[in-house]
């Protein structure tokens, strides 16, 4: 299958990103800027939905979807099983990547940092705000283990929806959140003739003052710069 053809027609030049179009120098406010417009946009399904990337010890990397649950100054949630294969990973390498990206927008953004898990207080609240059908899930699934077949996960879920009939689901010990705490932030708007923007913030290393050579300066410690597409 040729693929070679396969384009499609972005915005034009007048229609470009620039960086007085910023709707802020804070990368975590403007991130705020473009999600709530992609959750206005009816044509994007889920737009909490993100690729992260995770990677062994050794490099080899490994990606899938999560869906962002909050963010903040601070960085970026989501919750999983954390003996899942990301969370193996994680704990051997606590570097990750998020990507969103919103394609009746032409817009990515691309979020590097370093993963902690959240306290636990915060992803039992959460844990016992889903409904009570994903809680039997999450107990359900070992995730990212070897099982027989899907008949094994029925039994396991009536076993469980019967067990928990008339009490609350405990949260299990191998399941809660991340937060992705950001020293990279990364926005990309898509443009016909292909000169798309790329604008950075960076969160410059501790002691690293000066500013490089075409970087500016941010809010709440940031710098920022921009890339050839
Ligand atoms: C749109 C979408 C959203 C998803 N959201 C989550 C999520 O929030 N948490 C999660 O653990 N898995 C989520 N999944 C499933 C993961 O992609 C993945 O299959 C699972 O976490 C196991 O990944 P792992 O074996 O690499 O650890 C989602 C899948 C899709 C397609």
């Amino acid at each position: 299958m040729d693929l070679s053809n396969m384009r499609k027609s972005y915005k034009s030049d007048q229609e470009c990103f620039e960086e007085d179009q910023l709707a802020s120098l804070d990368p975590i406010k403007q991130f705020g800027s473009w999600f709530d417009r992609a959750t206005k946009c009816p044509e994007v399904g889920e737009a909490n939905a993100m690729c992260l990337a995770t990677a062994t010890k050794d490099g080899r990397p490994s990606a899938r979807m999560v869906l962002l649950k909050g963010y903040s100054e601070e960085g970026f949630r989501f919750f999983t099983n954390y003996e899942s294969r990301k969370g193996t990973e994680l704990d051997s390498n606590p570097e990750a990547c998020l990507v969103f990206y919103w394609e009746p927008l032409n817009r990515q953004i691309r979020i590097e940092g370093t993963l902690e898990r959240i306290p636990y207080e915060i992803s039992r609240d959460y844990f016992h705000s889903r409904p009570k059908g994903s809680q039997i899930g999450a107990v359900v699934s070992r995730q990212s283990t070897v099982i027989p077949s899907r008949q094994y996960l029925r039994d396991k879920n009536a076993e469980l929806e019967e067990k928990y009939k008339n009490t609350n689901v405990p949260m299990p010990d191998y399941w809660g959140g991340y937060i992705v705490k950001p020293h990279l932030i990364e926005f990309w708007q898509g443009q016909t003739n292909r000169l798309h923007d790329r604008i950075v913030f960076l969160r410059p290393k501790e002691g690293e003052t000066e500013l490089g050579d075409m970087q500016y300066q941010a809010e709440g410690g940031w710098i920022y710069q921009r890339l050839s597409p």
